[in-house]
């Protein structure tokens, strides 16, 4: 299968105040297309700082990211941040939907910005292929925790993007809704095609990714 992503010789440190702390050192790493990655690691370990800097959200100290062949660290931020609203879709563990707009609206926004057509009609598939469709109009805020990630995630998918990051996807959300929301995000990524990288701190989450990496001392075991 071909590369997606390569991470070459990534450091990645942060200055505060006098101190100046190493959370990445010399990462080497390739994602194929279609592959299901789960990274784990304690706390700090920064596996947040990984998915920021492979969503172009933060910049690695010195390294070098390629997205499908293209380097993305070159890049000026625009550049970065069109080539990930049209490639990458990320969840986070807080599910930062707009609080006074409706489900619907939260997934349409995203398609809307990138000028697909019928951008309510695609959004409505979407939340009913994840059995929101009595749950159109609510605003997140009337959500329960667990729906309020199927709203993320179908927002996050909206663009059919080729890598989906996750952080800690199910972290707010007990063990029912973490089984149901990971069971999507599996199924999905399976049907379309599309390579996940998955933060989880779930043992049996982290079991459902075809490969496993670890983060410890800043480095990949
Ligand atoms: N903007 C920042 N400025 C300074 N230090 C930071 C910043 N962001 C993260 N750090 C530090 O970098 C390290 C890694 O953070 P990161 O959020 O990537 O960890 P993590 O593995 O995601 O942890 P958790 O499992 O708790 O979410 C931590 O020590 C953290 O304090
Ligand atoms: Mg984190």
């Amino acid at each position: 299968m071909s590369t997606l992503l390569k991470l070459k010789k990534i450091n990645l440190k942060y200055q505060t105040g006098k101190d100046n702390i190493s959370v990445l050192k010399n990462i080497d790493l390739i994602i194929k297309k279609k592959e299901t990655v789960s990274v784990v690691g304690e706390s700090g370990s920064g596996k947040t700082s990984l998915i920021m800097l492979i969503g172009g959200l933060e910049r690695p100290t010195s390294g070098k990211i390629f997205f499908q062949k293209q380097e993305i660290t070159s890049l000026k931020e625009d550049e970065v941040s069109e080539i990930r609203k049209k490639n990458i879709g990320i969840i986070f563990q807080s599910f930062y939907l707009i609080p006074n707009y409706s489900a619907v609206e939260n997934v349409a926004l995203t398609l809307e910005l990138n000028k697909f057509k019928n951008p309510e009609k695609e959004a409505k598939l979407l939340l009913e292929r994840f059995g929101l469709k009595h749950r159109f109009n609510n605003l997140p805020s009337q959500l329960s925790g667990g729906e309020q990630q199927r709203v993320a995630i179908a927002r996050a998918i909206a663009m059919k993007p080729d890598l989906i990051l996750a952080d800690e996807p199910t972290g707010n959300l007990d063990t029912e809704n973490s089984l149901m929301i990971s069971d999507i995000l599996f199924k999905y990524v399976k049907e379309e095609g599309s390579s996940l990288i998955m933060v989880t701190h779930d043992p049996k989450l982290a079991n459902k990714a075809k490969r496993k990496i670890k983060i410890k001392d800043g480095k990949i075991k």
